[in-house]
């Protein structure tokens, strides 16, 4: 008898080991410690034996062989389970530091290249770099610039109206601002003269996007204010600023035109080495009643104003045949720049 446990043991205890699934090692527990199991049926046949002694000795044998087969059962319970965990974390690895090709990098967009191309430029000819808010007063952006209610020039100025009034803002008079221009008057009425600043900004227009035109663009303007400015000093600056952004082999001419808050107006335009000539911004002394706007005195200060759109820099550069191409964010294109 006590041989037969043995037997019956060593066997459970072999398919135990034998076992490569939870659900086999579920199985085995029953069929091996379940009813029907071997050394279920032995105990069943303990009473058949002779003398007490065998009775309690074989008794003690089937005990401690469901005790030893059912440790072993647990034990290969917790191997499977700790090996499932471990296949799974292996099989959902990511390995962050592992990188296959070529590293790429980003870089400024091509807008934003021309923008800091300028300030630098800008900022070398002695000029510190001011800025505004986008939402702006009708104000700061026609009334301070010599554009009065119902103005003509108004007109040329597509203009995007908010509903909202921000600080210091009339309801119904608040606007995107439609050039940079109305920064000349915060500096004018911030920051005491000498003035030499440019303001690069975002700038915005009800147009439709075409291949030249988009509702939303850039500019840069300039202001100049000091004693004795003069039209030789703004034709002198623009053609400074020629040759240190363009190149040497570029040149610049003023040529007559009018805007409100100059007086007198120019456009400026740039020879290209092969003669060529391209068109740029817009210019002039600045009017009497803009500095008057900006608690100016334009008996005691005289100065010069210039902007211009950052866009058209960019797309003049790199020959961008559309210019909405530059804001489409397909990074086919932009990391061409
Ligand atoms: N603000 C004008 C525009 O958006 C550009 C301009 C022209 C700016 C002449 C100036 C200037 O400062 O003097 O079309």
């Amino acid at each position: 008898m006590i041989d037969d446990i043995r037997a019956a043991r060593d066997a459970a205890l072999a398919l135990v080991e034998d076992a490569d699934s939870l659900e086999s090692v579920s199985a085995l527990d029953t069929q091996l410690l379940g009813k029907k199991g071997q050394l279920a049926v032995l105990k069943t046949q303990l009473g058949s034996l002779a003398t007490v002694d065998e009775k309690r000795a074989a008794g003690q044998a089937v005990n401690e062989a469901v005790q030893v087969v059912s440790t072993a059962l647990e034990h290969r319970l917790v191997e499977l389970r700790e090996a499932a965990v471990s296949l799974r974390v292996q099989a959902e690895r990511l390995d962050l530091t592992e990188y296959v090709g070529k590293p790429t990098r980003g870089h400024a967009h091509l807008v934003t290249q021309a923008w800091e191309r300028l300030e630098d430029v800008f900022i070398g000819l002695g000029f510190q770099v001011a800025e505004g808010p986008e939402v702006e007063t009708d104000w700061h952006n026609f009334e301070a610039l010599n554009m009065g209610e119902g103005h003509p020039a108004r007109g040329e100025f597509d203009t995007l109206f908010v509903d909202c009034a921000p600080a210091g803002g009339e309801p119904g008079r608040t606007v995107l601002r439609t050039h940079t221009s109305p920064v000349q008057i915060r500096t004018m009425l911030t920051q005491e003269p000498p003035i030499y600043i440019v303001a690069p900004g975002r700038v915005f227009r009800r147009d439709t996007p075409d291949a030249t035109h988009m509702p939303v663009f850039h500019q840069i303007e300039g202001l100049v204010i000091d004693r004795d400015i003069t039209m030789a000093d703004l034709a002198g600056t623009i053609e400074a600023f020629t040759k240190a952004f363009f190149g040497a082999g570029f040149t610049s001419r003023l040529r007559p035109s009018y805007f409100p808050f100059t007086e007198p107006s120019a456009e400026f335009d740039i020879q290209r080495p092969d003669g060529s000539w391209l068109e740029l911004g817009g210019c002039g002394m600045v009017h009497p009643n803009v500095l008057a706007a900006g608690g100016l005195d334009p008996e005691e200060w005289s100065g010069f104003a210039f902007g211009f759109g950052i866009d058209r820099m960019a797309v003049m550069r790199h020959q961008v045949a559309d210019i909405r191409d530059m804001y489409v964010n397909d990074i086919r294109f932009i990391e061409q720049f």
